[in-house]
């Protein structure tokens, strides 16, 4: 098979007629559990994905950053001094509000080289992969190095989530960053979004005989308009009525007081972000104990709440849920934003084969399109690879 790596650097030196001086790469990344719990300060359990944003970087003797990339046709260029949130617009936003969010994060963008930039990615776009996150985790990786500034993986996931708020518009939380830069092969990351801290927690998926199918509804979603801002909202109403900072400062006991303190809607999205956030501390409590066979029922759990409670799900979600349990699997929930994307289920190896095919058969029966079905294996967050 073809390396995407040598794909990348033989287009680079095709737009730039020289070699890069290196490439560097990060990856998508599947939420096991713990969905829009970030922004709300709680707990979140993704695992980097073995598909990822490759980029190329050669540096140039004067102060202009410039990107290609495989997904436009289009050239962006800016002077590194120029760079805003404003100056930025499509694609080229990803990076190059990385290159102006670095600048907010200590980079001196007046004294810094210039570079060029030529990026790749087999992340499947639109799918709740983050594959956004991806681009911005390996240009944050790649330009740290060569501007020597040094940050931590936590500051760059920062670097990351500054430019999809600010230069992208989309008001996310740092749960997609942090995936790409601390994953771990065979693991999740275990993080705590309030303090930042992490903890890298042994998936053992394969010792277990299981692996992680991805069904990717082809149903789209935009996460800086619409449902995704206006859940942002309501949580942040829910824990003003409530008198907390952040809905991170409720437990399961306090949903009964929460119930009489607000309207339905408000509650039912209260009660999902406290539930889902102790269901996350319980995924990793089991997957300590009793291994992955076990955290099925807490996938489920999750799933309903997202349907029910937070109500993010589409019917093609739910469908692919439901499918993907009749099937086999020990457990399936949707993962990521929401209002479309994918599915994740957990599945004994040799339930996978029935998977694909119950999938394409309740879809097709139901009319609608017929989803990507593929595995996705945990993998390392970003890195330099040449
Ligand atoms: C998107 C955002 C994340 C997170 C999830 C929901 O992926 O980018 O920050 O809020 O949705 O869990």
């Amino acid at each position: 098979m073809n390396d995407i790596r040598d794909d990348v650097a033989a287009a680079f030196e095709q737009w730039t007629g020289r070699a890069p001086d290196g490439i560097w790469s990060a990856p998508g990344r599947v939420n096991l559990i713990g969905e829009h719990t970030d922004y709300n300060e709680g707990f979140v359990l993704p695992f980097a994905i073995d598909r990822r944003t490759v980029v190329a970087l050669g540096m140039r003797d004067d102060a202009v950053i410039r990107v290609a990339s495989t997904f436009a046709d289009e050239v962006a260029e800016i002077p590194l001094a120029e760079l805003s949130a404003e100056a930025v617009s499509g694609w080229a936003a990803y990076p190059l509000g990385v290159a102006w969010a670095l600048g907010r994060h200590g980079a001196d963008l007046a004294a810094v080289p210039g570079v060029d930039l030529f990026i790749d990615s087999d992340v499947p776009v639109g799918a709740g992969l983050s594959s956004s996150a991806a681009i911005e985790s390996a240009v944050a990786v790649a330009l740290d190095e060569v501007w020597r500034l040094g940050l931590t993986r936590q500051q760059l996931a920062q670097v990351g989530r500054l430019a999809e708020n600010e230069a992208v518009g989309a008001p996310t939380g740092i749960m997609d960053q942090s995936a790409s830069l601390l994953g771990r092969a065979d693991a999740a990351v275990f993080l705590d979004c309030r303090t930042l801290d992490t903890e890298i927690v042994a998936l053992g998926l394969a010792d277990a005989g299981l692996a992680i199918a991805v069904i990717d509804t082809g149903v789209t979603h935009a996460h800086a308009t619409g449902g995704y801002r206006e859940r942002r909202a309501s949580c942040e109403a829910g824990a003003a009525a409530l008198g907390v900072a952040s809905l991170r400062d409720l437990g399961v006991d306090d949903l009964d007081r929460a119930r009489t303190e607000l309207d339905d809607i408000t509650y039912r999205r209260v009660k999902h972000i406290v539930t889902e956030n102790q269901r996350v501390l319980d995924t990793v409590a089991t997957l300590q104990a009793d291994g992955p066979t076990a955290i099925g029922e807490l996938l489920d759990a999750s799933h309903r709440s997202m349907r029910d409670d937070f109500e993010i799900s589409v019917p093609e979600l739910d469908l692919a849920v439901e499918t993907a349990l009749q099937a086999g699997a020990l457990g399936a929930r949707m993962t990521g934003g929401g209002f479309g994307g994918a599915a994740i289920a957990l599945v004994p190896l040799e339930a996978v084969s029935m998977l694909q095919v119950s999938i394409d058969g309740a879809f097709a029966e139901h009319g609608y399109g017929i989803p990507d079905v593929f595995l996705v294996r945990p993998a390392d967050g970003a890195g330099r690879d040449r």
